[in-house]
């Protein structure tokens, strides 16, 4: 697929929930979030639907996302169902590692390649902060599961923060360093503001050569984080909803009024 500045378009990202099981401060407001109804998630079928379509248009990667998606109930059937789609030679998943050390085996059993997860220190009380509750040592229990069923690359986003005032981003560098891990730092954004910035060792934010579209949990295809235009697959189609979307990808980000991180998953 090619959109209208010729960029190719080959890597969906699909947030396969909204709900999270933690609450990051840069995420999350305090108080909470307005959820999805339930009955607006699309289901399994549905995105396989949208993921076989895509294949055939030209797609090859697919990363899942949230929220949490491993909170999803049923997530390891989703990942079996992707991998077999032909076309689709790189599955990932960008989790925070809670309940990673369970799943990490029958993940990889069913097909997933290789997962992103988020890690901005690596001390127990700034992570408790950080994620307003969190425990650390399941996020380090679920890396080192992750190793040993053989998922790989394992990559760590680190969120720098805005008032970057402390030492977190340079001993999770070390960490990964130590463990292996590579290791990308994504600026702390403010999608409504029209903040954002380029992923330090990733492809994120280069909207130039940007390849990527997403879908949301509530079943719509998006063309850009940083843009509040998506277009509903129930009320088009999927042919419609991925020619709509390529055709309207803005050449730039700019800022989305609507857009949340856990409604996107990044
Ligand atoms: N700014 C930057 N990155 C964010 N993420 C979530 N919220 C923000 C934000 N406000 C990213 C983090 C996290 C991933 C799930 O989403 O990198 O690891
Ligand atoms: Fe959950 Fe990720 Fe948001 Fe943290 S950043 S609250 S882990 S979705």
């Amino acid at each position: 697929m090619l959109d209208q500045f010729n960029r190719k378009i080959n890597y969906l990202r699909i947030s396969v929930t909204d709900r999270c099981n933690l609450r990051c401060i840069y995420c999350m407001p305090e108080e909470g979030i307005k959820l999805m109804p339930d009955n607006e998630i699309i289901s399994f079928e549905e995105i396989y639907d949208i993921v076989k379509k895509g294949a055939e248009k030209g797609i090859t990667k697919v990363r899942l996302t949230g929220g949490e998606p491993l909170i999803r109930k049923g997530i390891v059937n989703l990942v079996k169902m992707i991998s077999e789609i032909k076309g689709i030679n790189d599955l990932s998943m960008t989790t925070n590692a809670v309940l990673l050390k369970d799943y990490a085996q029958s993940l990889y059993d069913a097909g997933l390649n290789r997962v992103n997860i988020s890690l901005d220190t690596v001390s127990p009380e700034r992570y408790r902060e950080i994620t307003r509750g969190g425990d650390i040592n399941r996020v380090f229990a679920g890396i080192k599961a992750a190793k040993k069923a053989g998922l790989n690359p394992i990559k760590i986003n680190c969120v720098i923060f805005k008032n970057n005032n402390n030492n977190d981003a340079k001993e999770v560098a070390r960490f990964c360093k130590q463990n292996d891990l590579q290791i990308r730092f994504i600026h702390q954004m403010d999608l409504k503001q029209g903040e954002f910035s380029v992923v330090e060792g990733g492809e994120g934010g280069n909207c130039k050569n940007c390849n990527r579209i997403r879908l949301t949990a509530n079943g719509e295809i998006r063309p850009c984080l940083f843009n509040d235009l998506s277009f509903k697959v129930k009320e088009t189609g999927i042919d419609t909803a991925y020619y709509k979307a390529l055709k309207e990808k803005p050449k730039y980000g700019s800022k989305s009024i609507g857009g949340s991180f856990y409604g996107i998953g990044g």
